[in-house]
């Protein structure tokens, strides 16, 4: 879900209202189920609330209907469903008298506190988790006359994650809110103060933040930011700014988020690279904040990700084994956490994330450290938790990313992962500086190739467009090929919902071949025919293959390979690069591919159904 609190001098054009639909604009990432706000502050002293279910377009209607009144301080919410469906009632804010409330993550013991409320005569509106809460804030409220004392009070009573902002009309210039595993940082301005889910929330605001830790409680007016811890005693927050533009979170232009960001590759690759060597041309990762001598010690990497993360994950073992020799293994980290994983002292954890707030990841951090390892985040988003307590991060530069589906985010973290490789080649002195600058120097100009790669979009966008009614696609890869199939897959899953599926072109034979049929349609991801032969020559015997059995080929290939023009129904061709490395390009015709096609059926590529950008419940 995604949260936004703002507190102001109250102006004539109501500004609290415009600051957090503003907020939710850029939040609606975390979730479209619903959405809601609360302003307090108001002339008659009331809780002014507004909340519909469905998508923020819908409560803007609302308002535009029925306008809340103008006030100082207000609360607001996007929801993504856990406990009760969108409905209007389960939307947030969740008022009981002059109280409202709103909440990400999950109150595991409700049943119990919402069995003793209503023992108690308390009278619920919705099926939510949240309600408890509104019911014990309000009740803490009437007893100590205080929101933050209330809101002290009632935390230790919560178990599960939460993130709450509370407002109250008694408290017309105070926003109050607490943090148990789930996200909130503060925005700091003059003569007004902002919470969020994260920056997006308020960068339009300022840049000035404050990243809360864990089990804190935040109190905020217009020139005021107390934190305490939920004992209640005073602690320091850490202050930083934000260094994404606020622009960077426009359309400017594009069809949607989704066709910008996949424009936007160029861009984050090239700032992803950008100021990591010295004039020598040494690579430095000045951000990584971790001890050369335990980058040298390391004798295992485990890498932990969800959905498209966790495939730019595959992508870097490939480069990392061939270049460190490191054993490394890449796992979902919802599956790591559960499976009692073997890491120690010597195993570096290396978890990818684009929000730096995805609870399945977070939770396998937290793991692996108890168990002893060192855990490395590949992250995009300052400010954010898996960062803030891992032990080392390597921030990619991909700046805001809105469209639900990871586009920018993807290269980015390949890009990130690439450095990884070769900085710990070049400290364990695995490869020859002059090989390591060899490399460097190819990665500098994937960004040039990539741009190549979206000049020639054309094409794809009309194949895409003429197959809006396919029911299924499968996607081939072999060796670095394969994580790209399997991404190329989600993209067309997440966007279009049609049924996809990526393979290692290998196993074709040993089951997948059982689904081609006349007119399947089949993406398949050559490798360069100038790496490893019989890399290339296998994947073209599988293109044959499955053409032979009526399969609709699908081609990625490098310039200049003409070996797969006899088997292929349609080429699309990339940039010749080194194999490892092909990935930043390949995928691209694939992205490109799911976008098209979903616009084509009429979908909303930003916010496809059921899914949410930063999932913060496990
Ligand atoms: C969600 C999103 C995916 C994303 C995954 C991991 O499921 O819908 O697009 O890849 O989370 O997100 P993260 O922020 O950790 O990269």
């Amino acid at each position: 879900c995604g949260i936004v609190g703002y507190v102001g001098s109250q102006e004539p054009n109501g500004r609290p209202l415009e600051v957090v639909l503003e907020g939710l604009r850029r939040l609606e990432y975390r979730g479209y189920d619903s959405a809601g706000i609360a302003i307090t502050g108001t002339a008659d002293s009331t809780v002014a609330v507004a909340k519909k279910s469905g998508k923020l377009a819908n409560l803007v209607e609302v308002l535009d209907a029925s306008p809340l009144p103008a006030g100082t301080a207000a609360i607001g919410h996007t929801r993504w469903a856990t406990h009760g469906g969108p409905t209007d009632a389960n939307a947030h804010p969740h008022v009981v008298g002059d109280l409202a409330v709103i909440h990400n993550g999950i109150i595991e013991n409700f049943a119990q506190l919402k069995a003793a409320l209503a023992a108690d005569g308390a009278a619920f509106q919705s099926e939510t988790d949240t309600e408890v809460v509104a019911h014990l804030l309000h009740r803490a409220h009437l007893e100590l006359g205080d929101l933050t004392a209330a809101m002290l009070s009632v935390v230790g009573r919560l178990h599960g994650t939460f993130t709450l902002l509370a407002v109250h009309a008694s408290a017309p210039d105070t926003v109050v809110g607490a943090r148990h595993d789930s996200p909130l940082v503060v925005g700091i301005g003059e003569g007004e103060n902002f919470l969020g889910s994260d920056v997006a929330a308020f960068i339009a605001h300022t840049k000035e933040a404050l990243e809360l830790g864990q089990d804190q409680v935040v109190t905020i007016t217009p020139t005021t930011v107390e934190v305490t811890d939920f004992a209640g005693n005073a602690v320091e927050a850490r202050r930083f700014t934000v260094d994404w533009d606020a622009a960077a979170a426009e359309k400017n232009g594009f069809r949607s988020f989704m066709d910008k960001e996949i424009h936007d590759q160029p861009q984050a690759v090239a700032d992803t690279l950008l100021g990591r060597t010295d004039i020598s041309g040494r690579l430095v990762l000045d951000d990584l904040r971790i001890d050369e001598s335990v980058l040298r010690s390391v004798d295992k990497i485990v890498v932990i990700a969800c959905g498209t993360a966790a495939y730019a994950g595959h992508v870097a073992k490939y480069a990392i084994e061939h270049w460190c020799r490191i054993p490394v293994e890449v796992e979902l980290a919802h599956e790591f956490r559960y499976r009692d994983p073997v890491v120690n002292a010597k195993t570096l954890v290396v978890a990818i994330s684009q929000s730096g707030e995805t609870m399945d990841t977070l939770m396998a951090v937290r793991h692996a450290r108890e168990q002893g390892a060192k855990v490395l985040a590949i992250v995009n988003t300052h400010g954010s938790t898996i960062p803030r307590e891992s032990d080392a991060v390597l921030y990619t530069h991909a700046g805001p990313e809105i469209a639900v589906a990871s586009t920018k985010a993807f290269l980015s973290q390949i890009t990130a992962a690439y450095l990884l490789g070769l900085y710990l080649a070049q400290l364990r002195g695995n490869k020859f500086a002059d090989e390591i600058a060899e490399i460097l120097d190819d990665l500098r100009q994937m960004p040039d190739k990539i741009q190549q790669v979206l000049d020639r979009a054309d094409r794809v966008r009309e194949t895409a467009r003429s197959m809006a009614d396919a029911s299924s696609v499968l996607f081939l890869g072999r060796h670095v090929g394969f994580p790209v199939a399997m991404e190329g897959a989600l993209k067309l899953k997440e966007l279009a919902y049609i049924h996809a599926e990526g393979f290692a072109a290998g196993e074709l034979k040993h089951g997948p071949i059982a689904l081609v049929e006349e007119g399947q349609p089949v993406f398949v991801v050559v490798p360069s025919p100038r790496g490893r032969d019989s890399l290339h020559s296998k994947v073209v015997s599988n293109i044959q293959e499955i053409r032979a059995r009526g399969a609709r080929t699908l081609v990625i290939a490098e310039d200049g390979d003409d070996a797969v023009l006899p088997f292929a129904d349609e080429v699309f061709f990339v940039p010749q690069s080194p194999t490892l490395l092909a990935p930043l390009l390949a995928v691209v015709p694939l992205q490109v591919f799911a976008c098209e096609l979903a616009t084509a059926r009429g979908l909303d590529v930003d916010q496809p159904r059921n899914l949410a950008k930063s999932v913060t419940v496990e």
